[in-house]
């Protein structure tokens, strides 16, 4: 049995699974014990033009052997491509950008180390990249979500080498990331900063060869910023996360619908009705109570910030402590970026049945060991991806995903339309990045946290405007005039 599981009986099936209770940062990577026959067995992939295939790796002219990919079945390959081609068909702005790409050839010759889901749309983005003459080198940012169809499709594209498969141990997901940074990349991609955070951390030799990176996630935009401030971040990673063109779409609308379907998907439950607690309101807890509430559900909102409480309240949610919130709630989803948000005092006081799920980026949110000790008997995958805590009192709290992203694992994640903007972010950024202004010691950006530059945001927007066919007015002269005026008044 698991730490995260001391205190109670696994009643049937998996053992070593679960929450972990990782320290906070690092938790949630690690999915469950690695698969008996699954082990061992990296990269056995040989197709065309893939996996199996050391490759010669690091900026133009290194000649640093790569590992093969790491993945599970690359049997699976062409269910990865049908379903690929599925996501392609809804990524037009990627889609748009391609061309360019091509022709542009800004990633020539550079290794990319990514640390992102590997989904269908990750392997649209990742295609995009390749197109754009990097080599990519992709692993898992967290093994739960993994798809390893879409593993074994990517490792037979060209350029492409990958490191991932579903349900790995936290030693595995880390190996993975240090096959990533073999390639002794030029730019990386991260989800989560956990990337990042080891090539500082354990592969200092590296990093003067980066020039740069995108981050994808508030949370790991939240480590970064810590990194920057202690002065260790030491190249320019681009927040890819605090666009615009991400906060207003992905989170809010993304996170919004695929965290509910993540729920239905894992409990068939009927929100009409049911009283959801939504913890904290930032861009995903937002989309996620606007749905809820759309669905039929009444919304409880927790917040430890007055201004976005005020926002909620404003909405016309219900706001309440935790503590209060605690005994009322059917459903709890929690999306801040913090730890212990949900813990044994709350778990206490619980209605019979309540269901837990967490759309935040690590498994901190829900305190799954507290709940494992308050538990006299776990019943793993009642349903998949709902797990059963049977409490001393008899009552029954319901676990989804393990308090992991409840979208990623019981979904499939955020929208391929919605992801189309998100990864046309981080395309256009590590270009940006790649670019001549970068190579030019003037103009470099320095280490450091840095905002997306409003054109890309504004480049996107338009893309997708004219991808949907709609179109919008160009201010004339004399409104442009009146903007940018202080004299004209009344
Ligand atoms: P945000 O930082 O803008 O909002 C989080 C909100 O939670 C803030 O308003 C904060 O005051 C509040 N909060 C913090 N601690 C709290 C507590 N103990 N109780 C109640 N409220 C608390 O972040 P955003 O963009 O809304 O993202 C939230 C989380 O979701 C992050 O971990 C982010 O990385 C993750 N995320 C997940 C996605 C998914 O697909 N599941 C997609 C995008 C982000």
């Amino acid at each position: 049995m698991s730490a995260g599981r001391r205190g109670a009986a696994v009643v049937s099936g998996r053992t070593g699974k679960p929450g972990d209770a990782e320290e906070p940062g690092r938790a949630g990577k690690p999915g469950g014990a690695e698969e008996p026959g699954r082990a061992g067995k990296p990269g056995g992939a040989e197709e065309p033009g893939g996996a199996g295939k050391p490759e010669a790796a690091g900026e133009p002219g290194g000649a640093r052997a790569m590992p093969p990919s790491e993945i599970a079945d690359p049997g699976l390959a062409g269910a990865g491509l049908a379903r690929i081609g599925w996501a392609e068909r809804s990524m037009p702005v990627l889609g748009l950008m391609r061309s360019a790409f091509e022709r542009e050839q800004p990633f020539a010759g550079t290794a990319v180390a990514a640390c992102l889901h590997v989904t269908a749309e990750t392997a649209v983005l990742v295609n995009l990249l390749t197109a754009g003459g990097g080599r990519l080198h992709l692993a898992a940012s967290n093994p739960l979500s993994t798809q390893d169809d879409i593993a074994a499709a990517l490792a037979a594209c060209p350029g492409v080498t990958v490191h991932a498969r579903s349900g790995v141990d936290r030693r595995t997901y880390y190996q993975h990331i240090h096959r990533t940074l073999d390639a002794a990349p030029g730019l990386v991609i991260d989800d989560g900063c956990d990337l990042v955070n080891t090539l500082h951390a354990e592969r200092p030799e590296l990093l003067a060869g980066v020039r740069g990176g995108c981050e994808s996630t508030t949370t790991g935009v939240a480590r970064l910023r810590r990194m920057a401030a202690e002065g260790t971040l030491a190249f320019p990673v681009v927040a890819a996360d605090a666009s615009r063109t991400r906060r207003m779409f992905d989170n809010f609308y993304g996170t919004g619908q695929s965290v509910i379907d993540g729920i239905l998907r894992a409990t068939n439950t009927l929100l009409a009705g049911q009283v959801v607690v939504v913890a904290g309101y930032g861009p995903c807890g937002r989309g996620i109570a606007e749905r809820v509430r759309g669905l039929g559900a009444q919304v409880i909102v927790t917040e430890v910030d007055p201004v976005r409480a005020l926002a909620a309240l404003m909405q016309g949610f219900r706001v309440l402590p935790m503590a209060q919130a605690a005994p009322l709630g059917q459903v709890f989803i929690t999306a801040t970026g913090s730890r212990d948000v949900i813990g044994p005092g709350h778990m206490a006081v619980m209605r019979d049945g309540a269901i837990l799920a967490n759309a935040g980026h690590f498994d901190v949110e829900v305190d799954v060991r507290g709940l494992a000790e308050l538990s006299v008997a776990i019943h793993p995958d009642v349903r998949p991806h709902a797990d059963e805590y049977l409490l001393r009192d008899g009552r029954r709290l319901i676990l989804l995903a393990e308090g992991r992203v409840v979208n990623l694992v019981a979904a499939e994640g955020n929208p391929a339309a919605v992801m189309d903007l998100s990864f046309a972010v981080q395309a256009l950024a590590l270009a940006w990045l790649a670019g001549p202004s970068q190579s030019d010691e003037e103009s470099s950006l320095e280490p450091g946290v840095h905002e997306v530059p409003a054109e890309i945001d504004t480049q996107i927007a338009t893309l997708a405007l004219a991808s949907r066919g709609a179109a919008i007015d160009d201010l004339t002269p004399a409104q442009q005039e009146y903007l940018e005026s202080w004299r004209q008044g009344s």
